[in-house]
């Protein structure tokens, strides 16, 4: 195991009603707020309207910026960014999913610099302030809730990064499982699979002596196994909800990845797909993650085994450990598909052939290689694609 270092600041405010609350929660941190949110779900479901009364009821005043896209826009930031400064708000309260909690974490760096704050997501440079980030989540899936991350899309070269910061922790999150009753079947499916990908991620490791953390996320993937299908077949099960959310929160606020160094590699190639074609990232995740295992399968096939007998409940053949792995991908495939996702680039009606392209974007021309468990060069990342196609 790695030495590490662990701290999650994030308040979890976890359960019914808590979104009621939030007003006291923000009035905390400022009274002149900024309230971000999406394409409009938080007002057909009355979650706009109990946000701001409890604002109302604890003397908050807020500025409005709505309209946050999946795969959040950087155009969008800037505006955010204009927004606090003019208005001197001290604290963003993103209402909705991972994509307008990462585009408020993207404000909130910017608003307390002068110079661009793409500039981040391209590397340059790191930040040394934030304002305050709160959050009340409406769909378990990208653990931006918790979590150090944020990806914004260029809209010029639609180039898709992402920024980790300890300083964009929000400082407090709602998490009320009914919020998640409204969504649609698609949505659910995409965020189920994103959170299987944020544990398959730590997973495949080459660090040893893990054992520990191994069996926490084996136990949180099988859990997301067992319960999608009770939320999909019954959308309004608080108690599988619940137990869904809070996995989903866990799997992304970087415990399950202490001691270990997680790949990566998934999420990176997957960036440049929803980067270009706007496709959602779970979505996009299903087709990636079976090429990539597929791929880098032979570099520790006793890993796979591992995750194949004790996931999957593949049965062992001490003989054929191949066979066994193999089986365990057919299955997290099978997973997929029970969703209503497919597994190649065909799925996600990609008929045009940017493959060389992105392959090319993901590994800066060849000048950087992606992923921890095996690293990638530009010719590995077209592989991967091209099994994917
Ligand atoms: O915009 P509205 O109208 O709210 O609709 C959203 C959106 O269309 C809808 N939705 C959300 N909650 C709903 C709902 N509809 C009905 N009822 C509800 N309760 O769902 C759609 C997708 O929302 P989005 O926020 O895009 O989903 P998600 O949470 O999956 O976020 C995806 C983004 O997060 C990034 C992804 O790359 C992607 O851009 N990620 C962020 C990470 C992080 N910050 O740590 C890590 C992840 O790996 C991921 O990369
Ligand atoms: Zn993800």
């Amino acid at each position: 195991m790695k030495n590490f270092q662990f701290q999650n600041p994030t308040r979890i405010l976890f359960g019914r009603g808590y979104e009621e609350k939030v007003g006291a929660q923000v009035a905390g941190y400022s009274k002149n707020v900024l309230l971000h949110f999406g394409g409009g779900s938080i007002k057909t479901s009355g979650l706009y309207d109990r946000v701001t009364a409890s604002l109302k009821k604890a003397g908050v005043e807020w500025v409005e910026l709505g309209g946050v896209k999946p795969n959040p826009r950087l155009s969008l930031v800037h505006e955010g960014v204009k927004l606090c400064k003019e208005h001197k708000l001290g604290l963003i309260l993103a209402v909705g999913g991972g994509s307008v909690i990462d585009s408020a974490k993207a404000i909130a760096m910017g608003a307390v610099i002068e110079g661009d704050v793409w500039d981040f997501y391209l590397g340059k440079g790191a930040p040394v302030d934030a304002l305050p980030i709160g959050t009340v989540l409406t769909i378990p899936a990208a653990g931006s809730e918790a979590s150090t991350g944020t990806v914004i899309t260029n809209e010029e070269g639609w180039l898709k990064r992402a920024v980790n910061s300890e300083l964009i922790y929000p400082r407090f999150s709602v998490l009320n499982p009914e919020l998640a009753f409204s969504l649609p079947k698609f949505q659910v499916a995409c965020g189920v699979t994103d959170i299987m990908a944020h544990l398959m991620e730590r997973y495949f490791t080459n660090i040893t002596h893990v054992s520990f953390t191994d069996r926490l996320l084996e136990a949180t993937m099988k859990t997301l196994i067992n319960l999608a299908p009770k939320v999909l077949e019954n959308p309004q099960d608080y108690d599988a909800w619940s137990e869904l959310m809070w996995a989903g929160t866990v799997a992304h606020n970087n415990l399950l990845d202490t001691g270990r160094v997680g790949d990566w590699a998934s999420h990176d190639i997957e960036h440049e797909i929803s980067g270009i074609y706007d496709i959602a990232h779970g979505a996009g995740l299903a087709v990636v993650f079976p090429a990539w295992m597929k791929h880098v399968l032979h570099h520790d096939l006793n890993r796979f085994v591992q995750w194949s007998v004790r996931v999957w409940n593949v049965e062992m053949d001490v003989f054929n450990p191949e066979a066994v792995a193999r089986a365990g991908i057919e299955k997290m495939e099978a997973f997929f598909h029970s969703l209503g996702l497919g597994t190649q680039l065909a799925d996600l009606e990609i008929k045009d052939d940017r493959i060389t392209e992105m392959a090319d974007k993901c590994t800066g021309g060849n000048t950087r290689t992606v992923g921890n468990f095996v690293k990638l060069d530009r010719a590995a990342v077209r592989e991967i694609l091209l099994l994917a196609q």
